[in-house]
C-alpha cells in the first residue's frame, strides 16, 4: 500500500515486540512504506550456519532493511548473524549517533557526537587459530581499501550533516602498522575535504576525556576501526542513558540495514524468546510489555532520512522526544511505569 518496500527482520527476544511498536507508529503516521517481513533463523548449509535465502533476496531487492536484535552466542556456536549480515551486504560503515535526549536525566545533557565504525574487518575478521596448546592467535585484519572507504564516508557524513571536524580514533602507538595504515588512509582522504577539520586522538584518551566532559566532542564525527567503535559506542550510549536510546545504521553501497544497538534482552522478552523469529506469531499477545522500542524506532528514523522521507522522520521524532520529555508514559528502563504498548500509544497520540 506504499511507495517503498522495506525488509523487516523482527529478530529475537524483544525484537518482535519492539518491531510491532514501530509498525503501529508508522501506520498511524501514514509513512508510505510497506514492510516485507523475513525470517533469519540460521540454516545449516555445507557445515556453516547461514541466513535463509529469502531474507538475503529481500534485502538485496529492497536495498533498505530494519532489523531487530539477533541473539549472538558467546564463545562457542555459530558466527553472529549480525556480523553475517554486515559481511553479506558489505555494510562498510556503521553510523552511531549519540545525542542527549531531553527529559531523560543523565550526568550530561549536552552529548552530541557521531561515531562511525569500520564495519567489515579488524578483529571482526573472524580469523582465529590455536598455534599450539595454550596459545591462540586472533588476526586483526586492516586493509587500505576498507580504511579509505570508511574515512571517506565519515568526511562525507560530516560535510552533509553540518559537522565541522573528523577525528580518527586509534591506538597507533601500539598497533603501529595496522592502526598506522588506518591513519594514513584517513589523512589522504582528509585532503579531499579541506573545509572539514581533521585530527587524531588515542582511544584510551578519548574514553577518559569524554566521560569527564563530552562537550568538546560535539559537532564532530569520530571514525575508527571496528572493535574500537564497538566499545566506544557502548560507552557513549552510557552517556545518554543506555542502549535503549541509541540508534544505528549499517551503510553499504548496495544495501543498508538499520538496527538498534542493544541485544535481544531474553530476561524481559516473554514467551517468544526462543526460535520464534517467524514473523507470523502474534507478538502483541506474547510480549511482556517491558521492552523499550526507542532505539529501534530512532534507527528507523535514520532509515527514513536515508530514504529521503525527512518529514515523516521529523514528525515521529518530535512525538517520541516529547513523550519521553513529558515522562508520563515511559517504560521501566527510563524510570516510568508504562508498558511497551502504552508508550507506543502515547507517541501515536502526539503525531
Ligand atoms: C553491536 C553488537 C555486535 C557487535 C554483536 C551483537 C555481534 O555488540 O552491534 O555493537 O559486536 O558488533
Ligand atoms: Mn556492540
Amino acid at each position: 500500500n506504499g511507495k517503498y518496500t522495506v525488509t523487516l527482520i523482527p529478530g529475537d527476544g524483544i525484537g518482535p515486540e519492539i518491531s510491532q511498536s514501530v509498525k503501529d507508529i508508522y501506520t498511524a503516521a501514514g509513512v508510505p512504506i510497506q514492510w516485507e517481513e523475513v525470517d533469519v533463523t540460521p540454516v545449516l548449509k555445507g557445515g556453516k550456519t547461514v541466513i535463509p535465502d529469502p531474507a538475503i533476496h529481500s534485502v538485496r531487492k529492497n536495498t533498505v532493511a530494519l532489523k531487530g536484535p539477533l541473539a549472538t552466542p558467546i564463545g562457542k556456536g555459530h558466527v553472529s548473524l549480525n556480523l553475517t549480515l554486515r559481511r553479506t551486504f558489505n555494510l562498510f560503515a556503521n553510523v552511531r549517533p549519540c545525542v542527549s535526549i531531553k527529559g531523560f536525566k543523565t550526568a550530561y545533557d549536552d552529548v552530541n557526537t557521531v561515531l562511525i565504525r569500520e564495519n567489515t574487518e579488524g578483529e571482526y575478521s573472524g580469523i582465529e587459530h590455536e598455534v599450539v596448546d595454550g596459545v591462540v592467535q586472533s588476526i586483526k585484519l586492516i586493509t587500505w581499501d576498507a580504511s579509505e572507504r570508511v574515512a571517506r564516508y565519515a568526511f562525507h557524513y560530516a560535510q552533509t550533516q553540518g559537522r565541522s571536524r573528523v577525528t580518527a580514533v586509534h591506538k597507533a602507538n601500539i598497533m603501529k602498522m595496522s592502526d598506522g595504515m588506518f591513519l594514513s588512509a584517513c589523512r589522504e582522504v582528509a585532503k579531499e575535504f579541506p573545509d572539514i577539520k581533521y585530527d587524531e586522538d588515542l582511544l584510551d584518551r578519548v574514553c577518559l576525556q569524554i566521560v569527564q566532559n563530552p562537550r568538546p566532542y560535539s559537532d564532530r564525527v569520530m571514525v575508527m576501526p571496528n572493535l574500537y567503535g564497538d566499545i566506544l559506542s557502548d560507552m557513549c550510549a552510557g552517556l545518554i542513558g543506555g542502549l535503549g536510546l541509541t540508534p544505528s545504521g549499517n551503510i553499504g553501497r548496495d544495501a543498508s540495514i538499520f538496527e538498534a544497538v542493544h541485544g535481544s534482552a531474553p530476561d524481559i522478552a516473554g514467551r517468544f524468546v526462543r526460535g520464534t523469529r517467524c514473523p507470523k506469531i502474534d507478538t502483541s499477545a506474547t510480549g511482556k510489555g517491558l521492552a523499550n522500542p526507542t532505539a529501534l524506532l530512532l534507527s528507523s528514523l535514520m532509515m527514513l532520512r536515508h530514504m529521503g522521507l525527512n518529514e515523516h522522520a521529523m514528525q515521529i521524532e518530535k512525538a517520541t522526544l516529547t513523550t519521553i520529555a513529558e515522562g508520563k508514559h515511559i517504560t521501566g528502563d527510563l524510570g516510568g511505569k508504562a508498558s511497551t504498548k502504552e508508550y507506543t500509544t502515547a507517541i501515536i497520540e502526539k503525531l
